[in-house]
């Protein structure tokens, strides 16, 4: 029974030890928020590097002046328009917060999930979880509980299954802890949606010295390398592949291709789709033994930055 499983997450929780918890995002690996030993966990699951802050993700809003100062009236509108969802408030760290948890910063990140299971989790445990991504370091986050088996199985002292998730990509950030809000991360809370509740232009910070692990470039990558490529370009460069690079697989969104050694993986073309399936798809083509994934670049528009983010990441080192 579900409510069996919640509890069984709750003692591992209390007991110092980390659940994989899914979230509308994407599954996430969570500790207690307030147990410095249960967080060190989570850096040596993951390899994750000491000074990577961590996501703090609370039941309720009245548990925010727990972790966060100086809440603005904006940060409040933006909490109040999208939590509980998928949305990342980086704000001014409270007085005792763990350096663990922000990563030695004056800042920490929090959020709500909308998840029905990570809200009774929240909920039963009654306190904070820090939550990164439930993969390795580096590696794209899963989105099914087979993937965060494969990513952490033996690491984590239980698995909540939630089914795939719906959002499939990471929250969006938003820095709200100075007056000058800035959107750290891309994510399916898209800027117009928060200029519209603002009323005010928000800028997209790239190459940005606070510390998110999402925005070191070589972030989110398959094992297999990744291009993209331009849709124009697309037809002639696999046309034009020699047997010795075959097989290859390529994702495209607007049109379908069937030539010998080209799996073709036809995405949709709505940003919200391709989204909920990126990972997924990544995942699965990355098993498949072939010496490339090519990537039709999707279309330059605010819809599609959180999708276009995430894909320029996984092509980076290839
Ligand atoms: O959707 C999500 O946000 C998922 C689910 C599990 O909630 N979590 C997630 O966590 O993506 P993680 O640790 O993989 O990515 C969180 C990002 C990191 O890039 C981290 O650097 C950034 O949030 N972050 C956390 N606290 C921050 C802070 N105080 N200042 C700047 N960036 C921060
Ligand atoms: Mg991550």
């Amino acid at each position: 029974m579900l409510s069996d499983c919640i509890k069984q997450a709750v003692e591992v929780l209390r007991e110092g030890g980390l659940v994989a918890m899914p979230t509308e995002t994407v599954y996430g690996l969570a500790a207690d928020a307030k147990n410095p030993e249960a967080i060190k966990k989570i850096f040596q699951a993951k390899g994750r590097p000491a000074d990577h802050p961590l996501i703090a993700h609370i039941a309720h809003i009245s548990q925010l002046h727990e972790w966060a100062i100086d809440i603005s009236d904006k940060a409040m509108l933006l909490a109040k328009a999208f939590w509980p969802g998928p949305l990342t408030l980086i704000l001014k760290k409270a007085p005792g917060v763990s350096s663990m948890i922000t990563g030695g910063q004056d800042t920490i990140g929090v959020r709500i999930p909308r998840h029905p299971i990570a809200q009774a989790l929240l909920t039963a445990f009654g306190s904070a979880v820090v939550a990164p991504s439930a993969n390795r370091f580096g590696r794209i986050s899963p989105t099914t509980v087979m993937a965060v088996q494969e990513e952490l199985g033996d690491q984590v002292g239980c698995i909540l299954d939630g089914g795939q998730c719906e959002v499939g990509v990471e929250s969006t950030i938003v820095d709200v802890s100075s007056n000058e809000l800035r959107i750290l991360r891309p994510g399916m809370i898209t800027a117009q949606q928060i200029e519209a509740v603002l009323h005010e232009h928000l800028s997209l910070q790239k190459n940005n010295v606070p510390r998110v692990a999402g925005a070191l470039d070589s972030h989110y990558a398959p094992v297999t390398p990744v291009k993209l490529v331009e849709s124009a370009q697309l037809l002639n460069m696999l046309s034009s592949l020699s047997n010795a690079q075959l097989p290859v697989a390529v994702m495209t969104y607007s049109f379908a291709f069937d030539q010998q050694g080209v799996l073709c993986q036809m995405m949709s073309a709505d940003p919200v789709n391709y989204a909920h399936d990126l990972y997924q798809v990544l995942r699965e083509l990355d098993h498949q033994q072939v010496k490339q994934i090519l990537v039709e670049a999707v279309p330059d528009t605010p819809e599609w930055s959180a999708v276009a983010d995430r894909l320029r990441r996984a092509a980076f080192c290839s």
